[in-house]
């Protein structure tokens, strides 16, 4: 039975893949590792946890001994590698404690995986999960490419620009087999509200500000998750090892256009006459470092395995709207102790 880690399986995008691949591949043995940071929630999988092929293991990336003993327990033979501390605005405040989990965290996987298997890497692999904004920022127009030079501008994507390097450095030194893919802004079902979308709907429910950086006019390229959790199969599985391939919407929104979209499909939901949700729109101090647009060029893993999102913004946000609503409870659990604490100091 193929043994497969991921890593960060309890947060957002993790929690799909995790479900994605306990159900569709009953002859894996699927060992979720998550440290079960505030963004880690293993009530996003509480449909699966009785699985004959998953296992729970709560442990920390950046405890070295714990990570060799892991491994040296059960031999895994591939890792997908999603833990990582994943928000630009807590990156801006506490830097360090991105290079832990996402520099020195990866560097620790990646040592415990080398020395597992000896160098002896036949049929292994180690997918590294990583983002389009190592690549930095665009102007009005143009595209990320897979050959796009590295330019990080906030100490969150400089975090995962260095493991992207190590990834690739361990690849190149000592034929570790691995793939990266850099996946644009993901929306969906069961993520956290710092970030954007489920903010947004969290305070249009609640009647709240819907802080807006600047003046709105960034853009970013949307990708629903679960189209994510599939190119995440689909290269695990079809990808060439030491490539890298870009995952994106085809689909690209200037902030405050998302919002009024946003605000119009919340009101219809809510029953709300129109325009009252985006009478909550309020513009505050921008980001620093703000990076003005990012969108992604898809045309490799369209071209070369076949994938392409399944649903439209539209359709996806709909399906998102309706899950924060018919979940509450998971929004309510979510926002109580220290999330207070985080909305006081990040929106003052
Ligand atoms: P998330 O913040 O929702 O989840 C991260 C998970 O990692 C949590 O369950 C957390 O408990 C766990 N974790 C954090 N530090 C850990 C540690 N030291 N040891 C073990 N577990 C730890 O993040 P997400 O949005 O699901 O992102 C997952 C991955 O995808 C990240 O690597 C991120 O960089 C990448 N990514 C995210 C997006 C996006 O839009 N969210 C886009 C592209 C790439
Ligand atoms: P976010 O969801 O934090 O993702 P990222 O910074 O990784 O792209 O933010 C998406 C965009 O929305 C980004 O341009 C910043 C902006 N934004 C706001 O305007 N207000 C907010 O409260 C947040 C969290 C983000």
């Amino acid at each position: 039975m193929k043994k497969v880690l991921i890593t960060g399986g309890a947060g957002f995008i993790g929690s799909h893949v995790v479900r994605l691949f306990v159900e569709k591949y009953p002859e894996y043995h699927i060992y979720n590792l998550d440290a079960l940071t505030y963004a880690g929630n293993l009530e996003n999988l509480s449909d699966i946890e009785n699985a004959p092929n998953y296992t729970f293991i709560k442990g920390d990336i950046t405890e070295e001994n714990f990570i060799n003993e892991l491994f040296s327990t059960h031999k895994f033979d591939s890792v997908i590698h999603l833990a990582a501390e994943s928000h630009v605005d807590r990156s801006i405040t506490d830097p360090l404690a991105f290079v832990k989990t996402n520099v020195i965290g990866t560097m620790i996987l990646l040592n415990a995986f080398k020395t597992c298997w000896s160098d002896n890497f036949e049929d292994k692999l180690f997918y590294h999960i990583s983002t389009d904004e190592v690549y930095g920022t665009l102007g009005e127009t143009g595209l990320f490419t897979e050959t796009t030079s590295y330019d990080p501008n906030s100490p969150y994507s400089a975090s995962k620009a260095s493991s992207d390097h190590f990834v690739r450095a361990y690849g190149e030194t000592y034929g570790l087999p691995y793939v990266i893919t850099n996946c644009s802004n993901n929306y969906g079902q069961n993520q956290f509200p710092e970030k954007l979308i489920p903010l947004f709907i969290n305070n249009i429910i609640n009647n709240k500000p819907l802080p807006v950086y600047g003046d709105g006019n960034y853009t970013r390229d949307w990708l629903y998750v679960k189209d994510h959790a599939i190119a995440i199969d689909l290269v695990f599985h079809k990808g060439k090892l030491g490539e890298t391939y870009n995952i994106g919407g085809f689909n690209e929104w200037k902030n405050i256009d998302l919002v009024r979209l946003l605000c119009q499909q919340m009101d219809a939901k809510l029953n709300r006459v129109e325009g009252a949700s985006e009478k909550l729109i309020t513009y505050v101090k921008d980001r620093p470092g703000h990076d003005l647009r990012y969108a992604i060029d898809a045309s490799k893993i369209k071209n070369e395995l076949g994938w392409k999102p399944s649903v439209t913004f539209e359709e996806g946000l709909e399906k998102t709207i309706k899950w924060y609503l018919c979940n509450e409870n998971w929004l309510h659990n979510v926002t109580s102790g220290a999330y207070k604490t985080y909305y006081q100091k990040q929106y003052n």
